[in-house]
């Protein structure tokens, strides 16, 4: 920073005093004109200078932008990491209102805008006050007082100006900002739709929803560029007048022989040349009100306060068997809709419980809270004894492994997804994982292997194989507590008696919260709890809970009976659902 500050000093200072060569030359030549018996030495030499002068500030200029370069790209850099790991660590909550399209948007702009507004802070504002400056006291010194009044004058009817017209702007930069996310996330959210767009022959209903958020950018867009022409014919109007003034004078007094062609010539370049960055300060104090709109946004991105917080004095879990257990705990994602209503129960280290329940129950939600995904309202959750809240989301999520209800892959290999559940995994670790999921014959077959990209969001692999990714991956985690939500619902029954087996033994050793919507999966648990709306309304073992015949045992008897008709029918093997 400094070396370019320094290569900005020499463009500065050969910048204005170049003009004193040009006079130079033009005095000289002139007087060879009135005086011809006057032997002038051809200026050659001072013609040189002149051009060299002129190269060198370009060139300590071009010099200046390379040398820092590295400075702004470096806290450009820092700036995008910083934003992104913000991203991460804001809530499931946070996450789940917002548009991806429009988030990648504004932080687009926003670092786009940081490089440009510092380059323009330290290169155009400070060095073009301090250029204002040093010709207002050369006018002063070389042509005197009225000169140099007429000068500040233009220089302050610009400014404020420029001021005036670039704050009535600014909210015409606001909508198109916001114009502009709007349109992004459409795209985005209807890419990301591809499918379904197609399953409703909705193209036009698309085209049109984003043509109408286009539409209305455009407009804004118009305004804008409009009322930029109007600020610049009104800036160039200023210009225009002040040098024409000056200029008069200039005129003037070469007339009355005060002063010389080439002060005529030197008043001329030396304005021009002021104005031109003057110009520029005019369009840097534009950008910067839309640099600085553009980064409000990335900073209110930044400055969104972390819903779910470790605690001051959170300290690491310690696990020593992993068991878990839920104390009246209550929970709500609004508070007008109650999910989760007293809710205690216990999974002793290395024990199995099942959660059943209709559609909506909660039991994902089960999950998601024991990740700490969301905050409760009343209880406590415990995992050997001590409460999630109170120690750090890291070594808490390090404990706990998912198979999620719906399994959504990263659009690489699937040797990379799978080495997702503990990064920097061996081939051979990675390769036993898979096999426990028994999804190896798969990979065989697949002319790429384990180097099989898996498409958008894994769409390229069916559910029941991106299940079994997912069941790969958290094997390879190798987590002392295991959820595994639905886990096998993807999977036709022969398969998934095949994994019942592999999680078995996985689950062996380790506390296991199965949610299932198929109860022959469970009936080996621990306890089997019955979830509806938010309550536990029946728990036991399989056995009490077909003897209390209630809500469990009717749910039993339904699912028997449809199993037994599917028998009849033969159709053993219908293949993967979803
Ligand atoms: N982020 C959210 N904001 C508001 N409500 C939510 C949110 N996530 C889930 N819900 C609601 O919470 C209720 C419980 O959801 P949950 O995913 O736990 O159901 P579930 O028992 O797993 O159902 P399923 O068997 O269909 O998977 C649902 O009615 C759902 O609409
Ligand atoms: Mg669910």
């Amino acid at each position: 920073m400094v070396l370019a500050l320094f290569f900005l000093a020499g463009a500065k200072t050969i910048m204005v005093f170049t003009p004193f060569l040009y006079k130079e030359v033009v005095d000289r030549l002139a007087l060879a004109n009135t005086d011809p018996n006057l032997v002038v030495l051809v200026p050659v030499a001072i013609i040189a200078s002149y051009g060299l002068a002129r190269f060198m500030s370009i060139a300590f200029a071009q010099l200046r932008d390379m040398t820092f370069v590295r400075v702004s790209q470096h806290a450009l850099r820092r700036l995008a990491l910083e934003t992104f790991r913000h991203l991460h660590e804001l809530s499931l909550a946070f996450h789940l209102d917002r548009r991806t399209g429009g988030v990648s948007r504004i932080i687009e702009r926003g670092t786009r805008s940081i490089d440009f507004l510092m380059r323009l802070m330290l290169f155009s504002i400070f060095p073009t006050i301090i250029e204002i400056t040093l010709v207002t006291v050369i006018f002063l010194k070389l042509f005197g007082l009225a000169y140099a009044l007429v000068l500040l004058a233009g220089v302050l009817l610009y400014a404020i100006f420029t001021f005036r017209i670039t704050e009535w702007r600014s909210h015409i930069r606001r909508t198109m900002n916001k114009e502009d996310t709007l349109a992004h996330s459409r795209a985005i959210d209807s890419l990301l739709n591809f499918e379904t767009v197609k399953y409703f022959n909705n193209e036009a209903h698309e085209a049109d929803r984003y043509d109408d958020a286009m539409g209305r950018y455009q407009e804004a867009a118009v305004k804008g560029q409009s009322s930029l022409s109007l600020l610049n014919v009104g800036q160039a109007l200023i210009i225009a007048t002040a040098l024409v003034i000056i200029m008069i004078f200039a005129a003037r007094d070469a007339l009355a022989g005060s002063l010389t062609v080439g002060d005529f010539v030197l008043a001329n370049s030396l304005l021009i040349q002021l104005f031109m960055p003057l110009n520029f300060l005019g369009v840097v104090y534009r950008e910067l009100k839309q640099g600085l709109i553009d980064i409000e946004q990335m900073f209110s991105l930044i400055n969104t306060d972390l819903d779910v917080k470790d605690a001051e004095d959170a300290c690491e879990l310690t696990t020593t068997g992993g068991e878990i257990e839920f104390r009246n705990v209550s929970f709500s994602y609004q508070s007008e809709r109650k999910i989760l209503q007293d809710i205690s129960f216990k999974v002793p280290a290395g024990g199995t419980v099942a959660v059943v329940g209709p559609s909506g129950a909660g039991k994902s939600t089960l999950s998601r809270i024991l990740f700490r995904f969301y905050d409760i309202q009343a209880g406590t959750i415990l995992i050997d004894g001590q409460d999630i809240s109170k120690v750090t989301q890291k070594s808490l999520r390090r404990t706990i492994g998912i198979v999620p209800q719906d399994t959504v892959l990263f659009n690489e290999s699937i040797r990379y997804n799978i080495e997702y559940g503990r990064p920097g995994a061996s081939d051979k670790e990675i390769d036993e994982a898979a096999s426990h999921a028994q999804i190896t014959g798969f990979i065989k077959k697949l002319p790429e292997g384990y180097e099989t990209i898996v498409g958008e969001r894994g769409l390229k692999l069916s559910g029941g194989e991106k299940q079994r990714v997912a069941i790969a991956r958290s094997i390879l985690k190798d987590p002392p507590i295991l959820v595994l939500d639905e886990a096998t619902s993807a999977l036709d029954t022969a398969t998934e008696r095949e994994i019942q087996l592999a999680l078995k033994d996985v689950a062996k050793n380790r506390t296991t919260l199965v949610i299932a919507h198929r109860l022959s999966t469970v009936v080996e648990a621990d306890e089997i709890l019955v979830l509806d709306d938010g309550c536990i309304v029946e728990r036991g073992r399989h056995g009490a809970l077909l003897a209390q015949d209630g809500v469990y045992a009717a749910m039993w008897q339904r699912q028997q009976e449809a199993e037994e008709a599917r028998l009849k029918l033969d159709v053993l093997e219908p293949g993967d659902k979803e």
